[in-house]
């Protein structure tokens, strides 16, 4: 492999906050080792479009607080395109730029995947997107920040729902995994949890809550993550409300609100650590892998590997979960 002088880092897919922290830890291992680092604005667009900007330790100042991420981020379809990437390849060789951290999710990884094996070309990456379901780290970056806004959330909406003897239907993000959803659940003592691992049947749910009612609950939370089988919250709601007609029923949906914020010490602390072993992962000559963290030891992931399997809903934490708001 070609000595590595110059990295390149970007961020792609849904942003998730700690992905500044993240850049910032790239930035600065990398400045450490006396490489030269340049950053890669809007995802893959950018290496279509050759939106390279040279980064120095000042670019990464007092980042390390802020949401959203500093390079921005894209859904590039077009990156998709054999072509596209072609063009990509050429503009990486023309700036030089020897190695590349992808900050993102599994569709990132795909993507990093692909470009590894048509082109060789080395690629670490990093594992940032709020709903926690890649293979090979406990956590990702975002996760912990968005639960945090989501029980703020739910917990408001416990006051009210209370006041009103409301039964509320709450939707978080989550269009493949339930974790958001199922945590967001427990840490809140949410009525029930609607996830896309797990099928539940409707009149089994508005049992649940008639139940609920008997024992004199005054009000109700069930938390639907967007990709639950039987429907988003407002189906959901609105099925419940054929057969409990006489219920006050609601729907709150959360939405980008989790995805945005302040990161939280847990997600500052992770993305450091990820961003820093991103670049000396590079130095030492691994490339087409993922870096993550499981009970606290670094760990390698082939990309192949994070892009095929996934992380499963822990079943007692989903049991617990009901029997302790019953
Ligand atoms: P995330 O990384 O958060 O899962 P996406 O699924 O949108 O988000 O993926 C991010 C980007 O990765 C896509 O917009 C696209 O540019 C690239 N990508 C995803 N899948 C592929 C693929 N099969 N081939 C090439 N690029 C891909
Ligand atoms: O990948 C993170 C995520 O927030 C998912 O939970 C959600 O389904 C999706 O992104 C929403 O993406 P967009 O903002 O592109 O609709």
């Amino acid at each position: 492999m070609k000595p590595i002088k110059k990295i390149g880092v970007l961020t792609s897919g849904g942003d998730a906050p700690g992905m500044n922290a993240a850049i910032r830890a790239v930035v600065r291992t990398a400045i450490f080792h006396e490489l030269q680092i340049v950053g890669v604005r809007r995802g893959f667009c950018g290496l279509i479009d050759k939106e390279f900007v040279p980064m120095e330790s000042h670019s990464v100042s007092k980042i390390i607080s802020r949401g959203g991420t500093v390079l921005k981020s894209s859904r590039c379809p077009q990156f998709k395109e054999a072509d596209m990437r072609k063009l990509a390849y050429r503009h990486i060789q023309e700036a030089g730029i020897d190695a590349l951290v992808v900050i993102g999710g599994d569709g990132s990884f795909r993507g990093a995947n692909r470009f590894y094996k048509e082109y060789g070309y080395p690629i670490v990456g990093v594992p940032g997107t709020i709903d926690n379901d890649i293979y090979g780290t406990d956590f990702t970056i975002g996760y912990d920040t968005a639960i945090n806004t989501a029980i703020e959330a739910v917990d408001k909406i416990r006051d009210t729902a209370d006041s009103h003897n409301i039964i509320f239907f709450v939707e978080v993000m989550g269009r493949d995994s339930g974790f958001i959803a199922l945590n967001t659940s427990i840490a809140t003592g949410a009525e029930a949890t609607l996830i896309p691992e797990i099928e539940t049947d409707i009149q089994d749910l508005c049992n649940y809550l008639e139940y609920g009612r008997r024992k004199n609950k005054s009000s109700g939370i069930v938390i639907v993550a967007e990709g639950f089988g039987g429907g988003n919250a407002t189906d959901v709601a609105q099925k419940v409300k054929e057969i409990l007609p006489t219920y006050d029923i609601r729907v709150s949906t959360l939405g980008h609100i989790q995805r945005g914020g302040s990161p939280t010490c847990n997600d500052r602390v992770l993305a450091s650590i990820l961003g820093y072993n991103a670049v000396t992962t590079l130095l030492d000559g691994v490339k087409d892998v993922m870096i993550g963290n499981i009970n606290g030891e670094i760990v390698r992931t082939p990309f192949e590997q994070a892009i095929t399997r996934h992380n499963d809903i822990n079943q007692m934490e989903y049991k617990m979960s009901k029997i302790l708001s019953l």
